[in-house]
């Protein structure tokens, strides 16, 4: 397994002083609010291991937090586990659930670490491809996927790195489509917050049909703007969870304790959460006013803090290069990171679009800009 894209891209962005739209994460600062309870369960002692699950106060928020967004009660103690990220939950399922030769459904593009997580766990990558340009999902195409060897499929809503949302019409499809199988689903909701108008987000824990056979992963590096404290969660109901926890116990064991007192007293508040659609909404629409000025073809922005774009129409001819080596070119002589789209398909399928990271100041989204426009 080699070094991902987006290490590289970061290393490169630094190396030449591009501006970094490449890796997905905000170049500005959390809630100043939330670093003070951090400080403050630190002063207070929380600082051993938390019970195994996760500390409670955490759990049982979180807890209320779905009740409330999705309507679906789960267990604080039986059915809710913190992880270390959603990396960790998602490769803690694919080792509790996954035998050796079991089939896992992935729709691509898809997040890096799906494939070699299932590969970790003996299983065997299904890749089924989400529809070029709109990235929607082909329900035809999920269902002949499936087979008695398939044990889970792998969807994520809002989509890294398309930004396409799934509609209540796709999920309740998806509930048609596994209700006559023993199929598991995960669910990979860390954008969970970052939908726009007119969408909304469709939580796996809202439909029954799902929710039963369903580990729902969320992280709060993407909610709160603390991508690197890697905390995150897991819903399930309680088989699952105790299957999970098998090998969460011997995996990560437990997450630091203060961040998690920290984010249970956050959470207190659903304000932040709550009014970041409009943040990354106003960020979204600057960015995209933007690019309107230049030769980049926008694909649609539906949700997460990623736009793609297709190079197609550029006027240089490093367009032809293909999507990795232009993102290459585009850092060193442009000044502008970004990660090609073919980095998230296991063949590198090459459909000359690239994802940029709109998670940034507006002085460094300008800065992009004006030098995207050269193109
Ligand atoms: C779709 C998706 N899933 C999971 C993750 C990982 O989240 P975490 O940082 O909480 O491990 C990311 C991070 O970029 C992501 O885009």
């Amino acid at each position: 397994m080699g070094t991902t894209i987006f290490s590289v891209m970061s290393a490169l962005a630094a190396e030449v002083g591009a501006v970094n739209l490449g890796q997905g994460f905000p170049d500005f600062e959390c809630d100043p609010l939330l670093v003070n309870q951090v400080t403050l369960a630190m002063q207070e002692g929380h600082n051993q291991y938390p019970p195994m699950p996760g500390a409670a106060p955490l759990r049982e928020a979180v807890s209320q937090k779905i009740k409330a967004l999705y309507d679906r009660h789960y267990h604080a103690n039986s059915e809710i586990t913190v992880t270390a990220g959603a990396t960790q939950a998602i490769l803690t399922i694919l080792l509790a659930v996954v035998h050796p030769g079991d089939e896992v459904i992935v729709l691509e593009p898809c997040y890096d670490s799906y494939v070699p997580n299932i590969a970790m766990a003996g299983g065997i990558v299904v890749r089924v491809p989400l529809t070029p340009g709109t990235f929607r999902p082909d329900f035809n195409k999920i269902e002949s996927a499936i087979t008695p060897k398939t044990r889970a499929i792998l969807i994520n809503s809002p989509h890294n790195p398309s930004g396409m949302v799934w509609r209540h019409e796709d999920m309740l499809k998806l509930q048609e489509i596994l209700s006559a199988t023993q199929v598991l689903l995960i669910s990979d909701e860390v954008y969970e917050h970052m939908v726009y108008e007119p969408l909304k987000h469709h939580s796996a824990s809202s439909y029954p049909g799902l929710a039963e056979r369903a580990f729902v992963v969320s992280s709060f590096g993407k909610t709160f703007h603390v991508t690197g404290w890697k905390v995150g969660t897991v819903a399930a109901p309680s088989a699952l969870t105790t299957e999970f926890r098998k090998v969460h116990q011997f995996n990560v064991f437990t997450v630091n304790t203060p961040i998690q007192h920290a984010l249970a007293r956050y959470l207190a508040d659903p304000g932040p959460y709550l009014e970041l659609p409009n943040f990354y909404q106003r960020k979204r629409d600057l960015f995209r006013d933007g690019l309107t000025q230049t030769k980049f073809r926008l694909l649609p922005g539906e949700g997460t803090y990623f736009q793609c774009v297709d190079i197609s129409e550029l006027s240089v001819p490093e367009k032809n290069l293909g999507e990795s080596e232009f993102c290459k070119w585009l850092a060193k002589e442009i000044g502008v990171a970004a990660i090609p789209m073919s980095a998230f398909y296991g063949d590198g399928f090459d459909q000359n679009v690239i994802r940029f990271c709109f998670a940034k100041q507006d002085k460094t989204l300008n800065t992009a800009i004006e030098r995207l426009a050269k193109l």
